[in-house]
């Protein structure tokens, strides 16, 4: 079955990149210039998703202002002669339907998805995770998708972590069944340390059949209270099976500020205008104490 919406959960309160995130919401922190919830997006549209529910909540709502029709802006850079910029806003606006879901509470990433739970129906559905930017010859979400279609099941993306870094993630463990591939037997939401059952590591990336919804909506509050994503998806593996999959690509984790540091040069070195200027920034800059 063809894979036409996307979730994206955004109702976070971003206090790692505080004060900056005191008035904005953190995914419109630019990579570059450009917005990273935008970056999601493309990445979800280049994938073939048709619909984005994006979860907010309070403060939200320049997340909806970003992907509408910014008419006056247009038409003023437009009547400067300024068409090709003009034209890059509109592309914004017309690239995908976005839907918008409040969620009222945080009571975590499970919780987040749940919400979505109408919008959606009874059809499979991507999650993608603002923090996790993936820089991949192929949209990472559309390799997870190729996964779910193959397998018939769900699927999530992992990494392999360095050992004592488990503890930041959600981390599967299992039986192999083909390179970069497992068949998931046991799910746990950031182990205590030294406790985690392999550092394969959830890395923000997942294909879900609709059998998640029953089985979220019965999720108690797990790790830190909150209703856990990864604690509905231990469920669906042991009734209908789950998939971990490796993506090809870079993932950068743009909700640590050293990772978003990284994927600003990432992405910078990427962009032709800028790639000299920043090899030679991070020159001059390594020279200094
Ligand atoms: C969330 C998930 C976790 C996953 C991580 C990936 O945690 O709960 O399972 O490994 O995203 O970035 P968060 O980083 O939002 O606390």
């Amino acid at each position: 079955m063809r894979v036409r919406k996307a979730i994206i959960p955004a109702a976070g309160l971003g206090t790692r990149f505080l004060p900056a995130t005191k008035a904005i919401p953190k995914e419109m922190l630019p990579i570059v210039d450009t917005p990273t919830i935008q970056i999601v997006v493309e990445e979800a549209v280049q994938a073939g998703i048709e619909e984005i529910v994006l979860i907010n909540g309070r403060g939200k709502s320049s997340l909806e202002d970003h992907f509408d029709v910014a008419y006056e802006l247009e038409h003023t850079l437009a009547a400067r002669g300024k068409k090709e910029l003009a034209e890059k806003l509109a592309r914004i606006s017309s690239m995908v339907r976005l839907v918008s879901v409040r969620q009222k509470h945080p009571l975590g990433l499970g919780h987040a998805v749940l919400c979505a739970r109408d919008v959606v129906g009874d059809e499979p559905f991507a999650v993608l995770l603002g923090d996790d930017l993936y820089d991949a010859p192929r949209p990472a979400v559309g390799q997870l998708i190729d996964v779910f279609q193959a397998a018939g099941l769900g699927a999530v993306a992992v990494m392999e972590v360095p050992a004592g870094q488990e503890h930041l993630y959600g981390v599967v463990a299992g039986d192999p069944i083909s390179p970069g591939r497992v068949r998931i037997s046991h799910m746990v939401e950031k182990p205590a340390p030294g406790t985690a059952p392999s550092r394969l590591a959830i890395v923000g990336r997942y294909v879900l059949p609709p059998d998640i919804w029953p089985i979220l909506a019965e999720t108690k509050p797990g790790k830190g209270g909150e209703i856990q994503l990864t604690d509905a998806l231990h469920g669906l593996a042991k009734s209908k099976g789950l998939i971990a999959a490796t993506l090809d690509g870079e993932r950068h984790d743009a909700g640590d500020r050293l990772g978003y540091l990284r994927a600003n040069l990432a992405y910078a070195l990427r962009r032709p205008e800028l790639a000299d200027g920043v090899r030679a920034l991070c020159r001059e800059m390594a020279e200094r104490r």
